[in-house]
This record gives C-alpha cells, structure tokens and sequence, in this order.
C-alpha cells in the first residue's frame, strides 16, 4: 500500500464535499457536472452523513423540491443563480435547461430540472443518515426529515413502478441510458445499434465535457449525438410515459436500476414505522418485484441478470457490474445469490478475498474493454460500494472486508477521483469527484468492513 494515510484521507474526503458545496446543493464535480445530479445526492449524502448531516438533509431536500407532479425526481436540478458561465449566454453544462425545456412541461417544478430519472438510491440513504444519528437530538431531526421525505419518497416509488412499467412486465423500464447512470455500458450497446447516430447533432449542440475532460474517457460521439436524439424525442413527447412507440427509441430493463428499486422499498419498510405508516406494502412490492426481477432478467446460461431490451424482448449478452446488484436484495433466493457469488469470483470481474483493486465496470476479459472509457471498464466507486452492502447482506464478511480495503487504497493512491484505470488504478475523468470522497467517507465509517 502507498498514497495517504487513512487520516489524511477522511480529511481530503470531508475537504472535497466541503469544496463541492454550491448555493444550495452538492454538485458532483465543480467542472464536468456543476449542479445537482439525482444519485449522486443519494451517494453524497451517505457520506455527508458522518461528517455533516445537516447538509447530508438539505441536499435531498433540495433535490426532492424539485419532484414533478408526477412523482418522477429528475437526474438534473440547474441552479438558476449559476446557469451561466463567464462568457455571457453561455450554460455551462449541455445539456442544460435550454434543451431540456422543463418549464414548459405542466408537471414540472420552476426550478428548471432535466426530464429523465436516475436509480432511485435516496431511501437507502434517507434511513442511512437516521441510522447513524449519533445523539437523540440529532435523531429527532432525522426523523422529522424522514416525516418530510417519506411521502415524496413513496411518490418516486410510484413514478417508477406504475408510470416506467412502459413494457407491462412490472419492472421500470429506462427511457435513456443516461437513467441508468451507468451511461455507455457496452450493457446498452445492442439496443442502441437501432438508434440512429445522427452527427449533425453535434453540429447543432455544442458537447462541454470535452472542454474539461479527456476524449478518451469520455463517450465517442457517435454515441453522444444517439444520446442526444433519444433525449429529444422524450422531451418533444411532453416527457410522457405512454407506451411503447418511435418516442422511446431506446427502453431497456436494467437490472441494477430495478435491484435499486427494490432496495429503496425495503429502507421504506424500515423507514414506515418511524413515520406512523405501514411497511408492510413496502415488503410486499419488494417481494413481488424481487420475483419479476427474477423471471426476467437472469439468465441461467450465464449465471448472472443481465438488461433486457423491450423492443425485441431479449437479453443482453454483456456482462456488466450491474447485473451483480441484485446482491443487494436480502429475499434474493439463494441459487441466484449462489450464482452471482461465482460469477463475482470469475474472471470477468476476480472478486477473492486478496482483491488488491475494486471490480471494473465492464468484463474484463471482453475484447472490447476499454480501461479509461466512462463505464466501459474502469472501476467506479459507486458501484462496488454497493455490491460491497450485498456481499454484507449475504454473509460474505471476508469478501466484504478485502472490497472494502481495495477500494480505500485505490482512492489512498490516486484520490477522489470519478473512475479509475481498469489495471492500474490511476485517476481518470474529473479529480474531486464527490460521490468517490462520500462513499469513502462511509468506508472509514465502517472499519469492522
Ligand atoms: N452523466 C451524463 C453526462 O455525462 C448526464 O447525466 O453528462
């Protein structure tokens, strides 16, 4: 081991969140994402629990202000009073509110937000920072928060699973793989091979991640004008979620996103009785989702779940970090749980107990790996701190402990960084990343792993 100690660590950590804090909100990232993204608040406030979680309230509050009517919470809240940058007219993010057009859409707060979703991971982290209360002041407010929440909470749930049940199978279907926050896994590849990759779009729209990030961490721009394209038949429909048709060129099932949604019923469940409402609904969807996920989309052939295109009703043959986080559900039953341990340990993504770097994004054994590009391989801290809450759940102390050690390191030696180098482990997309500084935050939190 190398880099910083654990101490200097926590102090980094705290300093980056610290440093992120813009107006009313966290942002992910002063450069590539300057305003308030939906997960990240989730993966923030898990660790701003621990260090201020005051903050750790505001931000979801801030968030959950900007719930449409229809219960959905968008993937971007733009901050009014930073739209521009420097140079005058100028957003300085795209897209930004002038694409997504929010205002105009009946159902939409003021606050221009985008119109898509992210994986739902607030309920997880409402009942984590209740849960870690260290004095019965400070759990009074928590609760009184969770009374605030609760319903809005509950209202998400009910976006997702009445309104994204576009195929009819009873899973959430993803509209944009932007949802998915997992943007260009080859996981999504197949199903957006139908979609058009129209250049000019480029030409029209101005891409600003390129301005502070490195091309060849970034998505090709062949797949930024398809995301562009899909972005803008969803808005110019209203944002509506009526149904199959060309609006929708992309509506893929994903597996992480739909375990999410599942786990975010059960913290209700645990959240219920603080509030004075019944869990017991709360675990009966979790249970019957739980089955659905089951059903559609493992695949015994491969021993992993894997996402489903809607449009041809099949699975993707990619093996994706995601199709492991259905870990995170405890009523998993226990062949899949079984599976998902083996194929952890496997080559394609080498979970053992002496794991010196956290898991990739993508198989690493794929010919079409690319160790630097956004999720088509690097490892991502997000989503092996929750596969490290599964292999918790699951009673997998040992794997959790050696996860949890690989992941300290890899930010020890290279910093809070937004991804690291599939190998190597070296920093890669934007440095001072805040969901890397929380979550590491939260693994120190936990020394018994
Ligand atoms: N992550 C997307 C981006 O790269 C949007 O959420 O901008």
């Amino acid at each position: 081991m190398s880099g910083i100690s654990e101490e200097q660590l926590w102090q980094l950590a705290v300093t980056t969140l610290a440093d992120n804090w813009w107006h009313d909100h966290t942002v992910p990232s002063r450069t590539l994402y300057p305003y308030q993204w939906s997960w990240d608040t989730g993966f923030i406030a898990v660790g701003l629990a621990h260090v201020a979680p005051a903050r750790a309230w505001h931000d979801l509050r801030t968030l959950f202000e900007a719930q449409w009517a229809d219960g959905r919470v968008p993937h971007i809240v733009f901050d009014a009073a930073a739209m521009t940058d420097p140079k005058p007219g100028r957003e300085r993010y795209f897209p930004g509110p002038a694409f997504w057009r929010s205002t105009d859409v009946p159902a939409a707060p003021q606050r221009p937000t985008s119109g898509l979703v992210q994986p739902p991971v607030h309920a997880l982290a409402a009942w984590d920072i209740y849960r870690h209360s260290p004095d019965s002041e400070s759990r009074e407010r928590a609760a009184a928060e969770l009374g605030w929440l609760y319903p809005r909470l509950v209202a998400q749930q009910r976006y997702l699973t009445t309104h994204r049940d576009i195929g009819g199978s009873g899973l959430a279907c993803l509209v944009h793989p932007w949802e998915s926050g997992q943007d260009n896994s080859p996981a999504w590849d197949a199903a957006l091979a139908a979609v058009p990759a129209d250049l000019t779009l480029l030409e029209k729209y101005q891409r600003r991640d390129l301005e502070v990030s490195h091309r060849s961490h970034r998505p090709t721009d062949a797949d930024y004008a398809r995301y562009i394209l899909i972005a803008q038949r969803y808005r110019d429909h209203g944002y509506l979620d009526d149904g199959p048709g060309e609006r929708y060129p992309f509506l893929v099932e994903c597996p992480g996103f739909n375990s999410l949604i599942i786990a975010a019923e059960l913290a209700l469940a645990e959240i219920a009785p603080v509030v004075g409402a019944d869990p017991q609904p709360h675990r009966e969807r979790a249970d019957r989702l739980t089955d659905v996920l089951v059903d559609r989309l493992f695949d015994p052939a491969t021993g992993m779940f894997h996402a489903r295109d809607v449009y041809i009703d099949q699975l993707s043959p990619v093996r994706y970090l995601g199709g492991l986080l259905p870990l995170l559900l405890p009523d998993l039953p226990t062949a899949q749980v079984k599976s998902l341990l083996v194929e952890a340990a496997a080559p394609a993504f080498g979970l053992n107990e002496h794991v010196s770097l956290p898991l990739p994004s993508y198989d690493r054994t794929a010919p079409d790996l690319d160790p630097e590009r956004y999720w088509r391989g690097p490892i991502w801290i997000n989503m092996n701190w929750l596969l490290w809450r599964g292999l918790r759940q699951h009673g997998q102390p040992t794997l959790a402990t050696a996860l949890r050690g690989a992941m300290i390191d890899v930010v020890r030696r290279s910093g809070c960084y937004e991804y690291f180098h599939t190998t190597t482990g070296a920093g890669i997309g934007t440095p001072e990343f805040s969901w890397t500084a929380a979550l590491t935050l939260d693994l120190l939190a936990h020394p018994e792993g």
